[in-house]
């Protein structure tokens, strides 16, 4: 008794010791965390079996965990080499979707209260992104594509330095030197431990990473390996730890099992049997007396069943959706999330079209039709309004217009709302409009501007009930097959006026509450509410976009230019208006035309909502039937902001919007 608890003493000693000299000597070993000192934040934690949980199912969160002390990378001018290894496990609900990754990494801080706890990892966000003054280094284990930085797909390995946008990359797996060196893929969400290396050689400024299952030892052949000086990028004082975040609409679990680092030496080796175990996908532990209290006949008799369950459970889960009483009378319009799943190969990201505010749109074909169809994946949390949305959904579906995308039904699901939309094969007028080339010529401009106008009088005047789109912009016109414009995404902004905001992936340049930047009417920015002429004011902006091929607000400007209605308003007082249309046209366009269109686009756009025409009078305009009004910009500088006021006094008998609005009473600043 008396010898095993001295032996007991003396390891504990010497595992105090040892500890001691890990720190002086810049290296340490976690063969599992359990009763370890890291920095935790968000919503990683310590399971009671010893795992570093850095995420735990829960969307949009992020986790970090760092080793609590600071190293010194740099001794006297020295830039150091160090290692690091460790092992993993991510498990998805989804056997063949993920959502986002997890990374290693070496940083100047502990501080990612900024990141965004979606594609970025947990480490930056849309405006850090790539800025030289982050100071970090990472190694991504990505599972997710996301084009904006250029991922080669959804389950891949890379060396990241200040930015997502990884400087080498390559698909998840190792090299196998059983087999000289033939390479095998890995499944990254797999649910598998997996072992990783990273090692930094500071006289080559080299940086290897190698990727095993956890009995495979260490690949001789790293499977990314980059040249690039971390001396230049990381502190001379840095952290080391780890990153993941979950994102909006796919749940999953970041799990570390081990880890070790060293600073001008091999990571020590993690005892492997000592890891705790990664909890087995999907199933919940079975109780064990049962277990052990069957013969083997019958346990495998219930492993059958069971995997048979399992498997039913899962089909179950994959295809799950929501469906209440409430939805009965919408039935025809309502897809099942089976034929969506099908119809995209599983929300391929192959199938992605594009992201955008709402969240992501894939492209598919239905089973039966054969049709093509746009499936847009809307995460929204709040039961809130959602009957109200549907009911508004349904009722826009039976909306139809050679200039409107068809919106073909719905599918509903735990915290997600799918919207079926005819495909449109030429994808969205943006797209044309900022490429390089010019696309566009002036013939097809002009449909275009017609095409949509005609649909926004379909909208506004035409069908049973004035139906405000919200979000008119050039990415919301998409193109069809004989490239005509077609309004899409109307009345969709509506969903986030019923509580809760956008969902993961965001575009900073939505606020999906009352409309895009560059596009929101004055007034709208004020009271936050949307009426026709708010519309007719986006709709302004999108002429000139369309006309000048710039957007709204440059990028490059930050005078009061920045804004395309001020910069075309600057050009027509000083009697150069032609000059603002775009130069990639080389004066190949009708003169008359393209005036008609500036002006008429300038005066949608006026600041008063009053001095606004209607959209019936748009078209009459566009069409030649009735000639716009004499009209002479005369400028006055309210709230920085140039206002046209028109100096020729006119009316139209039967409508009021061209009245005069009382400048005095109104700013109009943005
Ligand atoms: N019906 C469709 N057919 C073909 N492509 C589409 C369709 N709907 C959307 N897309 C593509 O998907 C991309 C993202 O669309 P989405 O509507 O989500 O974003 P957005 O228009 O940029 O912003 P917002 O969320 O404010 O509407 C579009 O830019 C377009 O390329
Ligand atoms: C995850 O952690 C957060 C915060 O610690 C908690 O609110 C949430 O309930 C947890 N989710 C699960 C699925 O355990
Ligand atoms: C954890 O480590 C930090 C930094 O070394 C130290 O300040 C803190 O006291 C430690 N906490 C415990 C409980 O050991
Ligand atoms: C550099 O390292 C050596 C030995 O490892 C140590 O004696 C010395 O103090 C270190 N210098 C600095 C500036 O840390
Ligand atoms: C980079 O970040 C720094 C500090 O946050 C900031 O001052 C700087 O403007 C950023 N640079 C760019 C190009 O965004
Ligand atoms: C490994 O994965 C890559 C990328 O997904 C794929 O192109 C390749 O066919 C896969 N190889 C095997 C043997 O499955
Ligand atoms: C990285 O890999 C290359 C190629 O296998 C090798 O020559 C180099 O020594 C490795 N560097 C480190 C730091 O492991
Ligand atoms: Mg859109």
């Amino acid at each position: 008794m008396a010898t095993n608890t001295m032996n007991q003493m003396r390891l504990l000693l010497l595992h105090l010791l040892y500890l001691g000299l890990s720190l002086a000597d810049d290296q340490f070993v976690y063969s599992g965390f359990a009763g370890t000192n890291l920095t935790l934040d968000g919503v990683a934690g310590l399971t009671a079996d010893g795992m570093l949980e850095l995420t735990n199912g829960t969307l949009q969160r992020k986790g970090h965990a760092f080793y609590p002390a600071p190293l010194r990378f740099r001794n006297g001018t020295m830039f150091r080499s160090f290692s690091a290894s460790f092992v993993f496990g991510i498990l998805s609900d989804h056997v063949d979707l993920s959502a986002h990754g997890m990374a290693f990494v070496v940083a100047a801080g502990m501080d990612f209260s900024a990141a965004l706890p979606s594609g970025y990892l947990g480490l930056l966000n849309v405006q850090s992104n790539g800025n030289a003054s982050n100071r970090l280094v990472a190694v991504e284990l990505d599972t997710m594509q996301n084009d904006e930085f250029g991922d080669i797909n959804d389950n891949h390995v890379g060396i990241d330095v200040n930015s997502l946008h990884s400087l080498q990359s390559y698909y998840a797996g190792y090299y196998d030197d059983g087999s000289n060196g033939d390479f095998r893929n890995l499944t990254l969400i797999s649910g598998e431990a997996m072992q990783v290396w990273v090692e930094y050689d500071g006289e080559a400024a080299q940086m290897n990473v190698t990727v095993a299952p956890l009995n495979v030892a260490k690949p001789t052949r790293p499977l990314v390996s980059a040249k690039h000086d971390l001396s230049k990028v990381l502190t001379d004082v840095a952290y080391v730890g780890f990153s993941a975040a979950t994102g909006g609409t796919l749940r999953s679990r970041h799990y570390v099992l081990g880890w070790s680092f060293g600073l001008n030496r091999p990571a020590p080796a993690i005892d492997i049997n000592k890891l705790p175990r990664l909890p087995r996908v999907g199933s919940k532990d079975r109780s064990r007396a049962l277990t052990i209290g069957l013969t083997i006949a019958t346990a495998a008799f219930l492993l059958t069943g069971a995997a048979a369950i399992f498997a039913l459970v899962r089909r179950h889960r994959r295809y799950a959706e929501l469906l209440e009483d409430w939805e009965v009378e919408f039935g025809p319009h309502r897809f099942s999330y089976k034929d969506l799943f099908r119809a995209t190969e599983g929300f391929k990201s192959n199938h992605l079209l594009g992201i955008g505010g709402f969240g992501r749109v894939y492209k598919g074909v239905l089973p039966l039709s054969k049709s093509e169809i746009a499936v847009k994946r809307v995460s929204h949390d709040s039961k809130q309004g959602m009957k109200e949305f549907i009911a508004e959904v349904v009722s826009l579906g039976r909306l139809q217009h050679r200039n409107l995308v068809q919106l073909l039904g719905y599918c509903r699901r735990k915290g997600e709302l799918l919207l079926v939309y005819e495909n449109m094969s030429n994808g969205s007028l943006d797209k044309y409009l900022h490429a390089n080339d010019c696309l566009l010529d002036w013939t097809t401009r002009f449909r275009i501007i017609k095409g949509i106008s005609s649909g926004l009088v379909y909208l506004h005047h035409e069908w049973e009930k004035v139906v405000i789109h919200r979000d008119i912009k050039a990415s919301n016109v998409l193109l069809d097959n004989e490239m005509n414009g077609r309004l899409g995404d109307f009345g969709l902004a509506r969903l986030y006026d019923h509580g809760s905001g956008p969902g993961s992936d965001s575009d900073p340049q939505t606020t999906h509450v009352i409309g895009t930047i560059g596009y929101i009417a004055p007034e709208l920015g004020r009271n936050g509410k949307a009426s026709p002429r708010t519309d007719i004011f986006a709709f302004g902006v999108f002429m000139l976009e369309v006309t000048c091929g710039q957007r709204p607000i440059s990028h490059e400007r930050t005078d009061d230019h920045a804004l395309l209605v001020n910069w075309v308003l600057h050009h027509w007082q000083n009697g150069s208006l032609l000059d603002t249309v775009d130069v990639r046209l080389q004066g190949s366009y009708d003169e008359n035309e393209a005036n008609l269109v500036l002006k008429l686009g300038l005066l949608c756009a006026h600041p008063f909502s009053d001095a606004r025409p209607s959209m019936r009078q748009v078209m009459q305009h566009l069409d030649g039937e009735t000639p716009l009004p004499e009209l002479m910009p005369t400028y006055q500088v309210i709230s920085n902001m140039l206002v046209p006021l028109e100096t020729k006094e006119f009316q139209e008998p039967d409508d009021t919007s061209y009245l005069e609005s009382n400048a005095t009473s109104l700013s109009g600043g943005r």
